[in-house]
């Protein structure tokens, strides 16, 4: 099995973003908060979730929760999903408080959708390393060197990086953008290389790529598919597009060195239908942050989950925890919002995204 098969290097239009230190979680204001509070410090998980219950009633408040937060806020959050299916429950949310347990782009999303809606995020730490790699700055000077090409942002980008954009996408829909973008346009896509090449290699289409990563899928090398398969050899193979192995496993797939019928390249969405409409328990190797594995194992009960890696683990989700969720429901913390003529100029490119993507089964 060539699993080894590195891609070439790309095209001169690329763009390899400058280094810069990635964004941390220590020190959050958020987190020595809840240790100093001499309510919060003395409170066990069972009055944490009693007084997250009351609040959430008294507050008028809907919890959003992404695929990757610790299994105590998915199981009692109002709705649990992909960046795509959040941004579409936070546009259709009439209620006063929107609590986003998931990182600060999402939660600047919903804030742009819900401009009646106050969005609380637990801890304004939580960031995220992929959209950290590309600054507003950055795309005008790309742009200006590419003048009449479509730029593309994934939704892991700042409300600021998305003003500058003229279409937005998920994992979810990202081929189907692309797609709905004439031929003959040149196009820009934004920050993460490893869903670029993969739109490219679907749909046979050169595309400039912006070479920013994600630390956590980043990691996923096509050694470690190698040694989960040779593990279990009969199990579906489920790859998030972010995954750094994703171009190798492309190749390998083509050259029959992977099962057609047992790989699959999916967002956090997809990977729940999938198993969703997988009729017999299977195993399946499932290579994103591990907080995906309750959330299958949830909906697939019958069905053996194994995490690609084990120490797939992004802290900026996993910095949003009970504690933080009950002080930003009590004290109204931390509040995310866009500066209106920022969000006027993303929501464009948001909307152009939800008005090509058909709806999810
Ligand atoms: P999904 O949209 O597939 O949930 O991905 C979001 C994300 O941050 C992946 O790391
Ligand atoms: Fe960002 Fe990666 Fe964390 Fe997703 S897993 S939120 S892309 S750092």
């Amino acid at each position: 099995m060539d699993l080894l098969h590195q891609p070439e290097p790309h095209d001169p239009g690329d763009v390899r973003p400058a280094a810069r230190p990635k964004p941390g979680v220590a020190g959050s204001p958020a987190t020595e908060a809840v240790a100093a509070d001499p309510e919060i410090s003395r409170m066990t998980t069972a009055d944490l979730l009693a007084g997250i219950e009351r609040l959430r009633r008294e507050r008028g408040a809907v919890i959003l929760a992404h695929n990757y937060q610790i299994p105590e806020i998915q199981d009692l959050a109002d709705h649990v999903g992909d960046s795509l299916e959040l941004s579409q429950r936070a546009a259709e949310a009439d209620v006063e408080r929107i609590v986003f347990c998931g990182v600060r782009f999402m939660a600047e999303t919903a804030a742009i959708l819900a401009p009646e809606s106050k969005v609380l995020l637990p801890d304004p730490l939580a960031g995220c390393s992929l959209a950290a790699s590309v600054t507003p700055e950055e795309v005008r000077a790309w742009r200006a060197e590419h003048p009449g090409a479509v730029v593309v942002a994934y939704i892991n980008t700042d409300a600021a990086v998305k003003a500058e954009v003229d279409y937005c996408c998920t994992s979810a829909n990202a081929l189907e953008i692309v797609r709905s973008i004439p031929e003959d346009t040149e196009i820009l896509f934004l920050p993460d290389m490893f869903l670029g090449l993969y739109i490219e290699r679907q749909l046979g289409r050169r595309i400039h790529l912006w070479l920013g990563e994600c630390h956590v899928h980043a990691g996923f090398r096509p050694e470690d598919v190698a040694a989960r398969l040779a593990e279990t050899p009969d199990a579906d193979l489920l790859l998030h597009p972010e995954c750094g192995c994703v171009s190798a496993c492309m190749y390998a797939l083509a050259q029959g060195d992977l099962p057609a019928d047992r790989t699959f390249v999916l967002g956090t969405g997809g990977m729940v239908r999938h198993v969703r409409q997988t009729p017999s328990a299977r195993v399946h190797i499932v290579g994103t942050e591990v907080g995906m594995l309750h959330r299958l194992r949830k909906e697939a009960p019958g069905h053996e989950f194994r995490a690609l890696k084990d120490d797939a683990v992004c802290e900026y989700m996993k910095t949003i925890t009970l504690p933080k969720l009950y002080r930003s429901l009590r004290d109204d913390v931390y509040e995310v919002s866009v500066p209106t003529d920022i969000a006027e100029r993303a929501r464009t490119a948001i909307d152009r995204m939800l008005a090509v993507t058909a709806p999810r089964a």
